[in-house]
């Protein structure tokens, strides 16, 4: 499937967790049916998958009440499955499990990626997983009130902080002047993707026609690898890219390095 930039682009910039869902508006059997399309056929990495589950969100979401982000009434959920075999899994379980989560934002339905606290037992139960997949992460799917509830907006900590690091403490190599035009639209969609406890463990190259990725050493990955968020972070800088009219290629790289884009 190519991406389509066209309605992900805007969805980088519309795209905020939410953790609380109207339990009287389940998502139409048209909503559910693109989303299980896309999570079919967004497929860009072997190592990879998404699955729409419609039964029993309660199961998977009910693991710590009042904890991190505490999820309500959730309607549906998207499971980020991978092989974990594979070294860049974590990569691709981001890149590809972004895909779905800008799908369900332009469609107007409400997600929260969700490493930390769920069953992933119960999110299991519900999918035929090989023996060497496991679900990495997962999110609730649902209509969320156009305004943050209250509850939401009680969020304490970084469950609650949205806010963003400025480009100038995440980006070496050449200097702003001498970037090329879709370089800096690209960082500031990869800036404001996402990021387990919002860590943002990114940090970029910028070199003549390429872009960079590795992992800032001096965050921590309790227990949530920061290369899934740097996975999120690689998707959002491809359809900014595409979004500017440049069709480049990711090359994974040897840690601590992820992976450069070049065109
Ligand atoms: C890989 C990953 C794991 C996350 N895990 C959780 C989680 O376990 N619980 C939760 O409430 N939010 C979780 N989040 C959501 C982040 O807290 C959120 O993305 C961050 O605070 C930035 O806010 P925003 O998504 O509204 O831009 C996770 C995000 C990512 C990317």
């Amino acid at each position: 499937m190519k991406i389509p930039f066209a309605s992900w682009y805007p969805a980088i910039g519309t795209r905020e967790s939410r953790r609380q869902f109207n339990s009287f508006q389940p998502l139409s059997a048209e909503i559910l049916s693109n989303l299980k399309l896309t999570c079919e056929e967004f497929r860009p990495f072997p190592e990879a998958r998404v699955e729409l589950i419609t039964e029993r969100p309660d199961k998977i979401f009910n693991f710590i009440f009042g904890s991190y982000g505490f999820i309500r009434n959730p309607t549906a959920t998207l499971a980020f499955i991978g092989d974990i075999r594979q070294p860049h899994v974590q990569e691709a379980v981001g890149y590809t499990g972004e895909g779905v989560i800008l799908e369900a934002t332009a469609l107007g339905v409400g997600t929260c990626w969700v490493a930390g606290f769920f069953n992933p037992a119960a999110a299991a139960q519900q999918l035929h997983l090989a023996s060497f997949e496991s679900v990495l992460a997962v999110s609730p799917l649902g209509y969320s009130p156009f305004e943050k509830t209250l509850g939401e907006k009680a969020l304490k900590g970084f469950a609650r902080n949205r806010k963003r690091k400025p480009l100038t403490e995440l980006v070496s190599g050449l200097p702003e002047k001498d970037w090329q035009p879709w370089i800096k639209p690209a960082l500031e969609a990869a800036r404001i993707a996402p990021s387990a406890t919002n860590r943002q463990p990114w940090m970029f190259t910028i070199q003549d026609n390429s872009i960079t990725l590795a992992n800032d050493p001096g965050k921590l990955d309790f227990k949530v690898s920061k290369r899934l968020d740097c996975g999120i972070a690689m998707l959002h800088i491809e359809i900014s890219a595409l979004n500017s009219n440049v069709r480049g290629k990711w090359t994974f790289l040897d840690p601590p390095l992820i992976a450069r884009f070049s065109y």
